[in-house]
């Protein structure tokens, strides 16, 4: 095989947008190798010792901010967690006096959650550290992107030509929006479902992705299935019915998911509403790497970290 010539080193984590398709051949390359570590006993390396690395998040979360802090002391970094409730952001301090706090401690990389879509950007623009978008709004969550295309690499052994259906609250979805883009770049098939007041109308026109009012008709000879989560948090009203209906008109259940191909992958980016969205039959079931999914979030994290702090070198 060809050796990788890209480099991220240095690179703001801002979106999969911003990615080329060797670029993100290299994040999973790495993560390969990450995945390693996490299996040793001993799962500590050198590569980041020395290196400072703050996660500031503004919304709750348990896979991103706990995988991004593992992954950076697995990898030997110094890691320290801010979150919103408990710093001085409760006192009224703003995003950037709080980002220029963080910089004169002499970090090298800040992962961050913010609920305003061009957060993690804006981020970039005011401190010098390097930027990981831990999800910004509605915007981009492109570490969980990748994450998304390292599982189904490792089940499928091939991304290109995979039809993939991600099924739910597309609208309100950073898990999507990376998704979709790190999915075409990769050359999959996309195809998405759920209510039509939950898909963004601009996506209907775009070149190898299939927007279908029916779950059925965007699941059947699937290799993937994404359920993802319906954000009651961030509807506005009016654009959901009861999650009763919900789960009949578009929960992924064992009846659905057998209109899929018979060894479908399924995802979710977590966390579930099992019984709305995905029941728990699938959930739990032999056809879900939703567990999975986790796990390699610390080893795609451990990459990103690794590739843009050192530029993929042992250091
Ligand atoms: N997938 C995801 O972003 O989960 P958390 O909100 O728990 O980080």
């Amino acid at each position: 095989m060809e050796k990788n010539t890209v480099s991220l080193r240095g690179r703001n984590i801002l979106g999969l947008e911003d990615f080329s398709p060797e670029e993100i051949r290299l994040v999973l390359e790495t993560a390969k190798e990450m995945k390693n570590i996490i299996h040793r006993d001993i799962k500590k390396v050198p590569t980041l010792r020395g290196k400072s690395i703050v996660t500031l998040f503004y919304e709750p979360s348990t896979r991103t901010r706990t995988s991004f802090e593992l992954a950076g002391k697995y990898l030997g970094a110094d890691v320290v967690n801010i979150t919103s409730g408990t710093s001085s952001i409760v006192k009224g301090e703003s995003l950037r006096d709080t980002l220029y706090t963080v910089e004169a401690m002499g970090v090298d990389a800040i992962v961050m959650r913010h609920k305003a879509e061009g957060a993690a950007a804006y981020a970039s623009r005011v401190v010098s550290p390097v930027i990981l978008n831990a999800g910004d709004g509605a915007h981009a969550h492109p570490s969980q992107g990748l994450l998304n295309l390292f599982t189904i690499q490792e089940h499928k052994g091939t991304l290109s030509g995979l039809k993939v259906a991600i099924v739910g609250d597309v609208l309100h979805s950073r898990v999507a929006r990376s998704d979709i883009y790190g999915m075409r770049k990769m050359g999959m098939e996309v195809h998405l479902a759920g209510p039509k007041t939950l898909l963004p109308r601009y996506l209907y026109e775009e070149p190898g992705i299939f927007v279908h009012e029916r779950i059925e008709e965007a699941i059947a000879d699937a290799d993937v299935i994404e359920v993802l989560r319906i954000q009651l948090e961030r509807m506005k009203g009016g654009l959901f019915p009861t999650t009763r209906e919900y789960a009949r008109i578009f929960g992924l259940n064992k009846q659905r998911l057998s209109l899929a191909k018979d060894d479908v992958l399924v995802l979710h980016p977590g966390p579930m509403n099992k019984g709305w969205e995905i029941s728990p039959f699938v959930a739990y079931g032999k056809q879900s790497a939703i567990q999975e999914e986790v796990q390699n979030g610390v080893a795609v994290r451990m990459a990103l970290f690794t590739l843009v702090l050192t530029g993929g070198k042992q250091e």
